[in-house]
């Protein structure tokens, strides 16, 4: 059994007697693990970030020092959308947003912009402007003010997010907002306008759904393909995507047969390749908890070690740090009572065999 495996196994067998996980938790002498996420992405050259909001941020000390010790770049889980900045037509709130981005400049962070055009997050008062006035003007004020004022600060920016939808008509393409008042020209036409107001900015697209051998995400993936093609043949200003690997423990058996043609396919493209959102929804609560945290820690780490022995995989962010906070405890969850572990840390930021996985995984991929 090698030193790490070794590691966690038996870091999984501490996970039901909390205190014994309280950090800094088993120390990382005598083995060769870096003392952090950042650090052990590092070892490739890679980069470790996490969503947050800086209401989170300020509000809980543990989760400051938590974050600080395994970033090294941060996305705005709310902040930087547009209905968060911009509540009705002339008024916008930069206040959280400017925060976090202060917050990441004090501390030397990296920015991922997020995310610049998203249907669900589009206001209500610029999707009736849209729908009626089908005016580019309405979007493009958008991106001069939002991308203009963090130029200097944003690495690389979601400039649509989502936009497949493999059910809908030949060009895979939701039938969101933005498709609907400007056609399927919206993506390349959006990139161009956020290539005016931030040259030097990495752009991109972010998408989910790509991860499981089915129907449907095999559809997906094939659409996301033909659509980076298609913006590349044209000449669209996209340099990355965003492969945003929410994992469900519903969907079966990840596999590297599936998963690297894919990657592959997108670097063949010329472009880099981060993993944005990371996470794990669990499916079966009625296990122990050892052997729940066991299968989110193995998920993630069989994920990682597909996903990172390609070069074009610049990065890896997971959607928060703890369970707590997740955005994955949502209303039906909660309704059951059920409480998803799929984050690094449990809500007292305990660290869990995922977060185990991730260092390891993270520190042995091959650079
Ligand atoms: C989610 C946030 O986590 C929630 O707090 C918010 O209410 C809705 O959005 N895909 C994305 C993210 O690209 O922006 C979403 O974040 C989760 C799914």
């Amino acid at each position: 059994m090698s030193r790490l495996a070794g590691r966690r196994e038996v870091l999984t067998g501490l996970a039901l007697t909390p205190a014994a996980l309280a950090w800094p938790g088993p120390r990382a002498k005598g083995t060769d693990l870096p003392a952090s996420l950042a650090r052990a992405a590092a070892r490739s050259g890679r980069y470790f970030g996490a969503a947050a909001r800086i209401d989170q941020l300020r509000a809980e000390e543990a989760l400051r020092r938590t974050f600080l010790r395994d970033c090294a770049w941060v996305t705005p889980e709310v902040h930087m959308k547009w209905d968060a900045l911009a509540p009705s037509p002339h008024q916008f709130a930069f206040e959280a947003a400017d925060g976090l981005a202060s917050f990441a400049k004090d501390h030397g962070l990296k920015l991922r912009g997020h995310a610049l055009l998203w249907d669900p997050s589009t206001p209500v008062w610029a999707k009736s402007a849209l729908a009626e006035g089908r005016d580019w003007a309405v979007v493009s004020r958008h991106f001069a003010a939002v991308v203009g004022r963090y130029r200097e600060q944003v690495d690389t920016w979601d400039v649509v997010n989502e936009p497949i939808d493999a059910g809908a008509g030949p060009r895979s393409l939701k039938p969101n907002v933005f498709f609907q008042a400007f056609g399927p020209d919206y993506i390349a036409r959006a990139l161009q306008e956020a290539r005016r107001h931030a040259p030097r900015a990495r752009l991109a697209i972010n998408e989910y759904g790509f991860d499981y051998d089915n129907p449907v995400e095999r559809r997906r993936r094939a659409a996301f393909l033909r659509l980076l093609h298609d913006l590349k043949s044209r000449g669209a200003p996209l340099d990355a995507v965003g492969l945003q690997a929410h994992l469900d423990l519903g969907k079966g058996p990840l596999k590297a047969e599936i998963i690297s043609p894919f990657l592959q396919r997108i670097a063949d493209l010329g472009l880099k390749i981060a993993i944005t959102e990371l996470d794990v929804r669990e499916r079966d609560f009625r296990l122990p908890l050892a052997e729940r945290d066991r299968r989110v820690a193995e998920e993630v780490r069989a994920y990682l070690d597909i996903v990172l022995a390609h070069p074009a995989v610049e990065g890896v962010t997971t959607w928060g740090l703890t369970d707590r906070l997740s955005w994955l405890q949502d209303q039906e969850t909660a309704a059951r009572g059920d409480h998803n572990r799929g984050l690094p840390y449990d809500g007292q930021f305990r660290p869990k065999p995922m977060y185990w996985a991730l260092r390891a995984a993270l520190a042995g991929a091959v650079a």
